[in-house]
């Protein structure tokens, strides 16, 4: 996915393409006086740039447009899906640290659950592959704290209300029940905030683990927990493209 059909685009937006920092952060080294626009020292975030035409500075150093990078991370447990904790707990970006670019995560995995977490400086192509309505079905193993029956599993297919409105139909599989647990494989094509989580507490039950093997067609294969691999230009575009489920 490119950006070439928006040639202007913002200081702090280009820095941050660039893939040195988040926008924040660019808009921090703006307002320090850290950047200059064809030698003019330029304070304003919001400034329109063209990079075609432009020449951006960091510090004297030259910002190219930065090349579109999408990782495939195998997040372990006890890892937050997120840039910065004040608790300054583990993060998933202290596992990519030797990437050298700033990536955002596409979707979220909970603290407790593991499995696949795409990162990528494409904010497009993040956007996409999380909106509901593109429908990126996304495969989880599930193991659940009691035994559950058809109907319930008939139920987390057809959709259970939640309280912020029903599910959409799921797929649903019954891998083995050991003991007094279910383990089972769901693909859900929403990402709502604790989703299987939440599906499964709607049948009185609880989830003891929660694993996410898929996403769209690339599964986690051979990926070690706590590594990344890139994902393939195949791949990119097998998730761009929409599909039902
Ligand atoms: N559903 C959940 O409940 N948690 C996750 O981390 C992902 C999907």
């Amino acid at each position: 996915m490119t950006d070439n059909k928006r040639p202007l685009k913002t200081l702090d937006r280009v820095l941050s393409k660039a893939g040195l920092g988040s926008r924040t952060e660019a808009r921090s080294w703006i307002g320090a006086g850290r950047v200059r626009v064809n030698g003019q020292l330029i304070q304003t975030p919001d400034h329109w740039v063209d990079l075609k035409r432009d020449k951006v500075t960091l510090d004297g150093k030259p910002v190219k447009a930065g090349e579109k990078l999408y990782l495939l991370l195998y997040k372990p447990t006890g890892y937050l899906t997120t840039y910065d904790d004040p608790e300054g707990r583990p993060t998933v970006y202290d596992l990519i640290k030797d990437v050298g670019q700033f990536l955002v995560n596409v979707g979220r995995l909970d603290l407790d659950t593991s499995g696949l977490l795409i990162m990528t400086n494409d904010t497009q192509f993040a956007e996409l592959v999380t909106n509901p309505d593109f429908k990126v079905p996304k495969t989880y193993l599930v193991k659940a704290s009691t035994l559950l029956s058809d109907e319930h599993l008939d139920q987390l297919r057809q959709g259970l209300v939640l309280s912020d409105g029903p599910t959409k139909p799921a797929i649903v599989k019954r891998l083995r029940d050991s003991g007094k647990y279910t383990h089972l494989e769901i693909t859900i094509t929403e990402g709502r905030n604790r989703q299987v989580r939440r599906m499964i507490e709607a049948l009185e039950a609880k989830v003891l683990k929660l694993v996410r093997v898929a996403i769209g067609p690339i599964s986690i294969g051979d990926l070690k927990i706590g590594q990344y691999r890139n994902l393939t230009p195949a791949e990119v575009s097998l998730l761009t493209q929409k599909k039902d489920i």
